[in-house]
């Protein structure tokens, strides 16, 4: 049971983290004035992101983990990448709501389909019930930049190739589960770590191109 622990340990860990730095983006987009519904649906999304992290750390629990959270050593700051707080908000957009979330929608439900425990299901269920309106405030967000900012369509072009990359670095050359996960792994709705990478592609040569030609950014 110890890989399930981790697993969903390591869940719990990225959806609090994702929950912080949602918080923070909300505020980033009051200090920058942002339309008022995008900030509340941001303010939305932290509480999501709270949610699933509950679910994933009771499920990690469940499966015998012990653990808090290590919270000294969490990512639950955004850095300020650029002295612009406009430019270094679209990198966090583009990065982990437009590509992050977007890319999260296919692979929730891979997991979710080799899944069969009912909590395991019910944490997967909700999680995919919030992701795609996670990923659609990141591309409405990117319009509403667009829109609004001089700037933002040639920090795009900047920011985008730095932003595929870090997505690649983070999702591709996972080495396989070494022994094979069992049966029971699979029912605890543990995943297969190597095919990350070709859900990513498969997104990046979909959703992702189709979206960013229309800001005339070719990814293939
Ligand atoms: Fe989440
Ligand atoms: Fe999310």
């Amino acid at each position: 049971m110890q890989r399930v622990q981790h697993y969903w340990y390591n869940q719990a860990i990225a959806e609090y983290t994702s929950a912080a730095r949602t918080v923070e983006l909300s505020h980033w987009m009051q200090r920058l004035a942002f339309s008022p519904d995008l900030i509340r649906d941001a303010i939305r999304i932290s509480d999501d992101e709270m949610v699933h992290a509950q679910m994933c750390f009771d499920l990690a629990k469940l499966a015998g983990s012990e653990k808090n959270l290590p919270l000294n050593n969490m990512q639950l700051i955004l850095p300020q990448e650029y002295p612009l707080l406009g430019k270094s908000l679209l990198i966090v957009l583009v990065q982990s709501y437009c590509f992050g979330e977007t890319a999260a929608v296919p692979l929730f439900a891979a997991m979710r389909k080799s899944a069969s425990k009912d909590s395991v299901l019910a944490a997967y269920d909700r999680i995919l019930q919030d992701e795609p309106r996670h990923a659609k405030f990141g591309w409405v967000a990117l319009a509403w930049c667009c829109e609004n900012w001089p700037q933002a369509r040639e920090w795009l072009v900047e920011i985008t190739p730095i932003a595929l990359g870090r997505m690649r670095k983070a999702y591709c050359d996972h080495p396989a589960f070494d022994p094979q996960l069992s049966q029971n792994e699979i029912d605890w709705g543990v995943f297969p770590r190597e095919l990350y990478g070709e859900i990513l592609e498969r997104t990046i040569a979909t959703t992702y191109s189709q979206r960013l030609a229309y800001y005339d950014i070719p990814l293939l």
